[in-house]
């Protein structure tokens, strides 16, 4: 007896469900969340589709990797069918009915989720395919696909999953919670592929940029298919002429593209680094998180750092409004339409997107002030500079504040005692403690009914009641005490939060041993290697001669640069000033300057492409997020930076701008601003600086990196003649001139550098080539710029290079005349 109830027990399961690790499901049979192991497995063994756990005994109908890419953590999910009702731990169940619905039942037997399929006399299968599509298929009658969950994407797409007119992407809430978010991706009704913010008080478009005209953004309307698609090896096409290729350009078989719960759309490889697989970026939506509208709620302020991530604060004299929850923004600590004196706080190079109640063109600061003043909807004014005077925009919501836009200051309207308590801080400390909310499970309740219930299951039920009830009060003092830390610890409202640190001499001094071991000397100062308090390595450059400048313009400029984060410039991490000291703190690059690796010949060819591209990257960044001042102007291999993977990054950018105060403006310029060989021809010939000379000096160190020549060859014999120095360029240039003739001349294996390890690629090698001469053209408006650059070394084949062989490179040379 004792051992046939328990066979018979099997027996009956395994007739109503299906077997465990099957690949297909057949009419009247269930996947039941009570069997952990009762899942669906794509053939090839990738994906599995099961009961997933979002939460205590909370469960959704998913597809994921079946894999965990690392051990301990959750398999990665692409689709789920009940995101936002998930299910009972028990007696729910996916079952396949005879009229050929789809259906997921909750514990209750309530429908929480269904296909709405019918097929009443052909036999039906449900398949989850190699792909990771799961597919409903009739077999006989008229065969067909009847549904597929390609067709309703939840935040990912997989490659070759069609994203149609009437698919949308939604984000997670979070990176916990898997319900519906904020953000969508969708074709808009003028056919152009978009984000849209659908937050609880506003909605808003924010990609493409809002204050970009359509064609501007590169995109068209007049295509009305509306498909979009990730191809396999990597290629995104969307019939908007939106399209991308991913850093890691081929086949792949772990690829998704996902539309984050912060709502940047990103596309991620799963890499083996080190025997450790992690899913790493290899294309986003957006490098500066802050721009994504909707991020911190109204009436907050959105930072990013490459250390912190991004984070919300909010604005002086405003408080958070749900605790767990920055999307709800910040309220006002007092009444905004209260009798009372106003005022103003001013925040530096502030921006809040949108919500202008009011333009006010060629008003003195004082006009603006008054005006907003005189009506209570106005919670403050942007006071910006358009080229020959200032405006304001007034605002009557406070949306979308980020904290990059350099010329800018918002004003914002406060009672007079909350003006007073504003302390503007220009660099703060780094706040370590609060800037890691600690992660909190919260239950969720999935309760069922049973009609007729005996007695010893309601004392059950009481107990699990008090038991809860317990919890509940745990959690809320967990919650409590971990609100207060964080609430002392960030007592007043700092402007700027980034970790950039204020340092004492002492403390640098100490740092380096008393300044022992200089690790690089240039134009700004020099450079030692040391130790911070907190154990990290840093290294610590000393600027001489920096006369003629105030505390704090040196500590508004120092801070501006210590705001510049992208992963192809050097991190700032702080600065000291004291007395005639000047100090930089930087961090650390393990593999030091490009000029010294290639005067080792440490890099292969891969590597060499690698930091063509992430310098171009960085330069990109500097060019655009920021304003001409920031300007490299002294881009060359000693000042590329190369990390312990050889991941190249700018250093010494923004500093030219310290030095040519004060002094004698034209000697400090050509001494200062540029190296030999580097160095654009505007600066010989007097002409205006735009971000064009440092696309000028990349191209040289290109082909300084392609050739292994330093970028300026001396005494060449001219004819006999005393000779003159001839630049890389010009050579490079010489050679290509030289195989004109021969169609399938090779001028490539001319150039490049033998002692270069490793195999090229011959197309690629030769689009680097024709990017950097087209960079070092003398005629500056013929350069192209930093992102251009980048586009063309990411995407060779989508530009005008289709054939890219050596004559075709010769057709561009003979157009520029030499
Ligand atoms: C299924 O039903 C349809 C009509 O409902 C009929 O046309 C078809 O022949 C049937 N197929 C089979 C296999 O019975
Ligand atoms: C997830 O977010 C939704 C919507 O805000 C909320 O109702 C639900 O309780 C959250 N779930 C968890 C596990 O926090
Ligand atoms: C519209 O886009 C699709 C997909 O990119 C393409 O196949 C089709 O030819 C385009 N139609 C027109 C009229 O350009
Ligand atoms: C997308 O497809 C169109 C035509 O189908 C093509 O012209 C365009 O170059 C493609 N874009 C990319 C990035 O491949
Ligand atoms: C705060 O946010 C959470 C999660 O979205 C939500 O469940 C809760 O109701 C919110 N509280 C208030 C007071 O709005
Ligand atoms: C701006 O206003 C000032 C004073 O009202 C006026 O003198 C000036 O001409 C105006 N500038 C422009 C460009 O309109
Ligand atoms: C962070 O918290 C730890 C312990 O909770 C404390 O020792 C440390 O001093 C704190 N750091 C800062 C910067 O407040």
């Amino acid at each position: 007896m004792f051992f046939i109830i328990p066979l018979l027990i099997t027996l009956y399961s395994s007739l109503f469900t299906s077997s465990s690790q099957a690949n297909a499901l057949s009419k009247g049979l269930s996947i039941s969340v009570d069997h952990e192991h009762d899942n669906l497995v794509s053939l090839n063994g990738l994906f599995t589709a099961g009961f997933y756990k979002v939460g205590i005994n909370a469960y959704c109908f998913s597809i994921w990797f079946t894999e965990p890419h690392a051990k301990h953590e959750n398999p990665t999910v692409v689709w789920m069918a009940n995101r936002d009702i998930p299910v009972n731990g028990k007696h729910s169940k996916l079952s396949l009915h005879d009229d050929g619905n789809l259906v997921l039942e909750d514990a209750d037997h309530s429908i929480v989720w269904s296909t709405e399929t019918k097929s009443t006399n052909g036999s039906l299968n449900l398949k989850l395919e190699d792909t990771g599509n799961l597919v409903l298929h009739q077999l006989n009658g008229v065969p067909g696909m009847l549904w597929q969950s390609f067709d309703y994407p939840t935040d990912t797409l997989l490659h070759d999953q069609l994203f149609t007119k009437d698919s949308q992407l939604v984000s997670s809430r979070s990176t916990s919670n898997f319900s519906s978010g904020f953000f969508r991706l969708y074709f808009e009704n003028n056919n152009i592929l978009s984000l849209l913010y659908n937050g609880p008080e506003i909605t808003s478009v924010y990609w493409p940029p809002p204050y970009m005209k359509t064609w501007e953004a590169g995109r068209s309307t007049f295509n009305s298919s509306r498909i979009a698609k990730l191809d396999s090896e990597g290629k995104f096409n969307s019939s908007d002429d939106f399209g991308f290729f991913v850093s890691d350009f081929g086949i792949r078989r772990n690829r998704i593209m996902k539309l984050d719960s912060d709502g940047n759309i990103r596309v991620y490889s799963l890499v083996d680094q080190k025997g450790r697989k992690k899913w790493e970026v290899q294309w986003q939506a957006f490098s500066s998180p802050c721009k994504i509208h909707g991020v911190c709620g109204p009436n907050s302020l959105c930072t990013y750092s490459q250390e912190h991530g991004r984070k919300c604060e909010c604005v002086h004299g405003y408080k958070k409004k749900n605790q767990s929850d920055w999307a709800y923004g910040c309220e006002p600590k007092f009444k905004p339409c209260e009798q009372g004196e106003k005022d103003y706080i001013e925040l530096h190079h502030v921006e809040f997107y949108g919500y202008d109640m009011r333009f006010l063109q060629n008003r003195t600061l004082e006009a603006c002030k008054q005006d907003c003043l005189n009506d209570c909807n106005c919670k403050g004014f942007q006071f910006k500079f358009d080229t020959n005077f200032y405006n304001c925009y007034l605002k009557n919501l406070l949306y979308n504040g980020y904290q990059l836009g350099f010329e800018h200051s918002i004003y914002i309207k406060l009672p007079q005692n909350l003006v007073s308590s504003f302390q503007q801080a220009l660099v703060n400390e780094i706040e370590s403690n609060s800037s890691c909310p600690t992660h909190i499970i919260m239950p969720i309740p999935r309760s069922y009914e049973r009609k007729h219930e005996n007695g010893s299951l309601k004392v059950l039920r009481w107990f699990g009641m008090v038991i809860g009830v317990l919890e509940i009060l745990l959690i809320l003092i967990f919650i409590y005490i971990s609100h207060k830390d964080s609430a002392t610890s960030a007592k007043s409202y700092y402007p700027i939060a980034s970790g950039f640190k204020r340092f004492t001499y002492a403390e640098l001094k100490t740092a380096t041993s008393n300044f022992k071991e200089e690790i690089g000397r240039g134009g700004a100062g020099v450079v030692y290697k040391g130790k911070l308090s907190d154990d990290r390595i840093a290294a610590i450059k000393v600027l001489k001669e920096v006369n003629h400048q105030g505390e704090v313009v040196f500590q508004a400029e120092i801070s501006t640069i210590g705001r510049l984060n992208h992963m192809n410039l050097i991190e700032t991490l702080g600065y000291c000033i004291e007395g005639k000291h000047r100090l930089v703190v930087y961090e650390y690059m393990e593999n030091g300057s490009l000029a010294t690796s290639l005067n080792s010949n440490k890099l292969n060819w891969g590597k060499k492409f690698d930091i063509a591209i992430g310098t171009a990257k960085g330069l990109a960044y500097l060019h655009e997020e920021c304003l001409e001042w920031v300007l490299h102007c002294d881009v060359k291999p000693h000042n590329i930076l190369l990390d312990a993977d050889y991941n190249p990054k700018l250093a010494d950018f923004g500093l030219s701008k310290l030095f040519d105060r004060g002094g004698n403006e034209t000697s400090s310029f050509s001494r200062i601003r540029g190296t030999r060989g580097y160095m654009a021809p505007e600066w010989v010939f007097n002409l205006p600086i735009t971000s064009k000379v440092d696309v000028y000096s990349y191209g040289v160190v290109i082909l300084e990196m392609i050739t292994g020549k330093s970028p300026v060859l001396q005494m060449v014999q001219l004819g006999g003649d005393s000779g003159r120095d001839q630049t890389l360029v010009e050579w490079v240039r010489e050679k290509i001139r030289e195989h004109i003739g021969s169609q399938n001349g090779t001028w490539i294996g001319e150039i490049v550098d033998s002692r270069t390890s490793g195999e090229y690629d011959k197309g690629m090698l030769i689009n680097l080539v024709k990017v950097a001469l087209q960079c070092a053209e003398e005629d500056r408006d013929a350069r192209p710029s930093m992102s251009q650059v980048v586009n063309i070394l990411l995407h060779p084949g989508s530009h005008d290079s289709h054939d890219m062989n050596e004559a075709s490179v010769s057709s561009i040379y003979n157009k520029v005349s030499p």
